[in-house]
């Protein structure tokens, strides 16, 4: 097929360009992202444990195993793909798109994919590359060649940022925006494995730290009030670990002080966050602001909460609009019902109550005072309490819509190579 002669690893000219090439003293740690790399041979599993212990690393949640692309297709049929896959495979230039195959069918959009191979060959580098995989290298590749393959990716200047994120808010004060935030953070960081930070910006009143049972020295006042310290390392000091990996950066709800902010206060933490984890959630207090408006324009996602009344009907239908004008080039805010059900309070029916909203709910939550007083006193979350309520099912699929995560059924009918594609 195509000429094997070709040297396909970076030239000279490339890797001054590339972090870490040749130098990975120079290069940046690693952000919190989940690697899972699946070697064939003895050689590469050696170079991977010799990644897993540099420092660089410490952040990176890897995995390493026996095993090539049928291997990790097997696996990726019943568990989300990470961030990261790097996949060695012996098989020859003609078979490999084939090969393949099965891994895209069950491979998330978002995963990157890095393929060590035994093939010199540059027409088949250009295959790669163009259906989405991120980098070929070939063997024998070395530590180095590993850890600026993935600097490339992750810590590049240039490359994407990594972290989504996603804001939660109320139509009014009381509706249960923060209990849905957090029970979405940790369905995100659960569900699927993915490194997630749960931003509490409600500074005085903010309950993040009662709802994960945590009592943090220092969260969110300390990044916002010191911008100019803030870096990844710092961050990293204010983090609170809340469960395997969902990290909180809370609030001090205390009243020691006033809390005003310029309008621009946030986008130091914000830019922060996006560089240190794939996915940010934040925890909005009921106010609009210069900052909240501000915070609300940069983000991903937004999610509005209301409960079914008129006030929240009234003041969803305003911030919907203001923030259809506010983001005219991305998706319209989410909604969700909440408290629906109330005993003896008069509601509005959820299809009266959208109708003038011009959109779908993707929830709508009953008011269930037991399951969620229970979990709230516990200080835990209502899949750890009542994992099989369907109100935890609810939490799943909206951690599935605001991440843009493809369900599993889904991805495996939509399949072959065109999953694999990134542009
Ligand atoms: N579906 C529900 N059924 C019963 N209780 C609920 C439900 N959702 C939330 N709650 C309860 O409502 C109360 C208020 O919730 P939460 O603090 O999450 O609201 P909020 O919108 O963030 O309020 P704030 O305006 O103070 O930020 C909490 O006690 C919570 O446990
Ligand atoms: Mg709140």
């Amino acid at each position: 097929m195509s000429a094997i002669d070709y040297d396909i690893r970076p030239t000279t000219a490339d890797a001054e360009d590339a972090p870490g090439t040749g130098d990975i003293e120079n290069m940046r740690p690693l952000p919190r992202i989940s690697v899972h790399a699946f070697c064939e041979s003895e050689q590469l599993h050696q170079v991977m444990d010799r990644c897993a212990n540099d420092r660089r690393m410490s952040k990176v949640n890897l995995r390493i195993t026996g095993g090539s692309t049928a291997a990790a297709a097997n696996m990726f049929a019943s568990t989300p793909t990470p961030n990261l896959i790097i996949l060695e495979t012996r098989a020859n230039p003609q078979n490999l798109l084939a090969e393949l195959a099965p891994l895209a069918a069950v491979c998330d959009p978002t995963t990157k994919v890095v393929i060590v191979g035994h093939h010199n060959d540059i027409g088949l580098y250009r295959e790669l590359i163009r259906n989405g995989i991120s980098e070929y290298i070939v063997q024998p590749v070395t530590m180095t060649d590993i850890m600026a393959a993935m600097a490339a990716i992750f810590v590049d200047p240039e490359a994407e940022p990594i972290g989504r994120s996603v804001a939660f808010i109320g139509a009014k004060g009381g509706v249960g925006a923060s209990t849905i935030a957090h029970n979405c953070a940790f369905g995100i960081s659960n569900l699927f494995s993915v490194e997630t930070i749960l931003a509490d910006l409600d500074l005085p009143y903010g309950t993040a730290n009662i709802d994960f049972d945590q009592d943090p020295a220092q969260g969110i006042a300390e990044a916002v009030f010191a911008p100019e310290r803030l870096d990844e390392v710092f961050l990293d000091r204010l983090l609170t670990k809340c469960s395997q990996h969902l990290s909180l950066l809370a609030a001090p709800s205390m009243l020691d002080r006033a809390y005003d902010f310029e309008g621009q206060a946030f986008q130091p933490v914000l830019d922060v966050l996006q560089r240190s984890a794939p996915v940010t959630v934040l925890d909005m207090p009921h106010l609009w602001t210069e900052w909240t408006r501000s915070v609300l324009s940069s983000v991903d996602e937004v999610v509005i909460c209301a409960a079914p009344d008129l006030a929240n009907l009234r003041n969803a239908k305003n911030m919907l609009d203001a923030l259809r004008k506010l983001r005219p080039n991305d998706k319209a805010p989410h909604l969700i019902l909440n408290q629906v059900g109330m005993p003896k309070r008069p509601e509005i029916g959820p299809s009266e109550f959208c109708e003038p909203l011009e959109t779908d709910p993707i929830a709508i939550i009953p008011f269930d005072i037991n399951l969620f007083g229970n979990a709230a006193n516990s200080g835990r979350m209502i899949s750890e309490t009542d994992p099989k309520s369907p109100i935890a099912e609810t939490f799943s699929q909206i951690s599935h819509i605001v991440t843009g995560r493809v369900a599993l059924k889904k991805a495996k009918k939509g399949g072959l190579l065109g999953l694999l594609k990134r542009k």
